[in-house]
């Protein structure tokens, strides 16, 4: 059988200079596109994290895709971490510095509980800078993390330093 590293390898796109020239960027699409590979890819994700979390977040926009099926596989809610100025009602707000750009996350405040403990999940981590504010704003709600669980981290940019203190579940690391 086909392990999950394989699939992600074999399916993951990779598009030289872009968004910008310089940046080659990894497309999961066609790994969340393939049945067997985007369960596979959620199963592992939250296997470390059994038992100890009570809320899966997934970040806008890529992370929602795999938070969610995490969630309905482990019967949690799900919470989501947007861009600034997508939710409603009242919010926490931390900006942090992109790959190419910045930017900043929201979180209802009263979307989860204080005391909780959330999986935070997202497609790749590259710098760390996304993780690391959805990280604050769930400590600005009093909220524990459980870890952190992606599909690829770019091991070059060290991300990884940016997330000290949680474990980080990453399926493939380039
Ligand atoms: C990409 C990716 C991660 C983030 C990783 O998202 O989906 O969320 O960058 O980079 P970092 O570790 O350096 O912070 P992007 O902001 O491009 O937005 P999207 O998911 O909405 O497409
Ligand atoms: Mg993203």
């Amino acid at each position: 059988d086909e392990t999950v590293e394989a699939r992600i390898n074999r399916l993951c796109a990779t598009v030289p200079d872009y968004p910008k020239p310089g940046i080659t960027f990894r497309d999961l699409t066609p790994v969340f596109a393939d049945g067997a590979t985007l369960r596979a890819v959620v199963d592992a994700l939250i296997e470390p994290f059994e038992g100890q979390f009570d809320a899966v977040a997934g970040v806008e926009a890529r992370g929602f895709l795999l938070a969610a099926a995490a969630a309905y596989a482990s019967g949690t809610g799900v919470i989501t971490v947007r861009k600034a100025g997508k939710l409603p009602r009242a919010v926490y707000t931390e900006s942090y510095d992109l790959e190419y750009g910045k930017a900043a996350l929201e979180l209802h405040q009263d979307d989860i509980p204080a005391g909780c403990r959330v999986l935070i999940l997202d497609d790749v981590l590259a710098t760390g800078g996304t993780l690391a504010a959805a990280s604050r704003l769930f400590a600005r709600a009093e909220v524990n993390v459980a870890g952190y669980g992606v599909v690829l981290e770019l091991g070059e940019l060290h991300g990884r330093a940016a997330l000290a203190g949680h474990r980080v579940r990453s399926l493939v690391r380039l």
